[in-house]
Parts: structure tokens; C-alpha cells; sequence
């Protein structure tokens, strides 16, 4: 079921196909040109994708996943195969309530498995259960986004009931501010920043925190 380190399709925020088309954070040639084997790590412990609609949080973790070679999932389209229908189609059928109460059944069931990198749905912070579960089992990554650019880079908000227009869109990122803080473990600021850059600054983070570490 993991979205495991596999390169996706474009989508990527902010990458144009010049910065796509760079080479990985590590060049793993050997003088004489022979290839070593790329550097394997372990999460010590889930790693918890949150923020706005927008922010990056699934880009993120995937491109970091490829880095790192570990596994990685997004919790929306978990709870999409788990419903077998879109999020859309949940919100319409069962309202928001019923949307938050499978997020977090499939979120504790994630948090609980073997520890990957976990986007979160930009609402999952609103629960304190989803805040306590995520503080117990893992390490809380908060990527920040404005309004603005989070509308930039979402091609079809029809796919985000709750986004509606900018305004609103302003409206709900104040209101969840305080949330958002007060789960994060680790805060970055995505801002013309593109999806390589930031996987590449969380993976330091990570390994310097003990949480990502290198197999040999
Ligand atoms: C939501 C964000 C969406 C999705 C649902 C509700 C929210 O996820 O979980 O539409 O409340 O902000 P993304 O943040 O991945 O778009």
C-alpha cells in the first residue's frame, strides 16, 4: 500500500524540468567511474507530513523518500483505497465529521505500522487525537505555505472541498495556525522554495536528529 520511492510523473511544487533534470544529493560515482551502491537509511520513527493544502507536504515526502530510500504514503489516498472513493465523494456522502473520523482510525493504523514518511491531510491537525497520535508514535514535519501560493499550486481545487477562494483559503490557514505550531516538531518555510531543496534540507535534519540513519 506505501507510495514507496518510486520517481512520480511531474507534480512536483515549484521543480522546473531544469532542477528536475539535476543530479541527487549524492553522487554516488567512485573515482574511475564505477557506481557505489546509494546510501540506505531507516526511519528511527514515523515522520509526519503536515500544513496547509498545498504546502507540498505528499511532494516532499516523496522526493525525500527517493533520497532516502525509504518508504513513504499519503494518507488521503490511503483513505481513498481504504474507502474505495474519492475525498470529494466522502465529504459530499458522509460530511466532514465523517471524513475526520476515518483520517483518524487510518491515521493511528499508519502511525502504529513500520515507521515511514506520512503526509497527513492539511486538516488532520484540527483533532487533538490526530495530534496526540502523532506526537506519541512519531517526529512532526510542518511545511508552511500562504494562501497565495498554495492556490498557485494546486491545478483543481474542486479536489479540496474545504479550500474554497483565497480569501477563505487565508481565513482557514489563521485559524489552524496555532494547531499547526503546536504539533511541529520541525518547521519549514516553503516559500519559492521547490521540492528537492527542502527533501534535501529535511534529510539533514533528520539524520542530525537521530531519526533518519544510515544503514551502511
Ligand atoms: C483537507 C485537506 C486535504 C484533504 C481534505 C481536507 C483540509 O488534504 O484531507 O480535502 O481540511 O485541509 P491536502 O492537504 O493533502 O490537500
Amino acid at each position: 500500500m506505501a507510495d514507496t520511492a518510486t520517481p512520480q510523473p511531474g507534480g512536483d511544487i515549484g521543480e522546473t524540468p531544469q532542477q528536475a533534470a539535476q543530479p541527487p544529493v549524492f553522487d554516488f560515482r567512485k573515482p574511475g567511474g564505477a557506481v557505489a551502491a546509494p546510501p540506505a537509511y531507516e526511519l528511527a520513527k514515523p515522520v509526519f507530513f503536515i500544513g496547509f493544502m498545498g504546502a507540498g507536504k505528499t511532494s516532499v515526502a516523496r522526493k525525500l523518500a527517493r533520497m532516502a530510500g525509504v518508504a513513504s504514503i499519503d494518507l488521503d489516498t490511503y483513505i481513498e483505497r481504504h474507502c474505495d472513493c474519492k475525498i470529494s465523494q466522502i465529504f459530499e456522502e458522509s460530511g466532514e465529521a465523517g471524513f475526520r473520523a476515518i483520517e483518524t482510525e487510518l491515521l493511528r493504523h499508519l502511525a502504529g505500522g513500520e515507521p515511514r514518511l506520512i503526509s497527513c491531510g492539511g486538516g488532520a491537525v484540527l483533532s487533538q487525537e490526530n495530534r496526540r497520535i502523532m506526537a506519541q508514535h512519531g517526529c512532526v514535519v510542518y511545511l508552511q505555505v500562504t494562501a497565495a501560493e498554495a492556490a498557485s499550486r494546486i491545478s483543481d481545487t474542486s479536489t479540496r472541498p474545504l479550500f474554497g477562494d483565497l480569501a477563505q483559503a487565508q481565513r482557514v490557514i489563521e485559524e489552524r495556525l496555532p494547531y499547526y505550531e503546536d504539533a511541529a516538531d520541525i518547521v519549514m518555510d516553503t516559500a519559492g522554495r521547490g521540492t528537492a531543496p527542502l527533501a534535501r534540507d529535511l534529510l539533514h535534519i533528520l539524520k542530525k536528529e537521530g531519526i533518519l540513519w544510515q544503514r551502511r
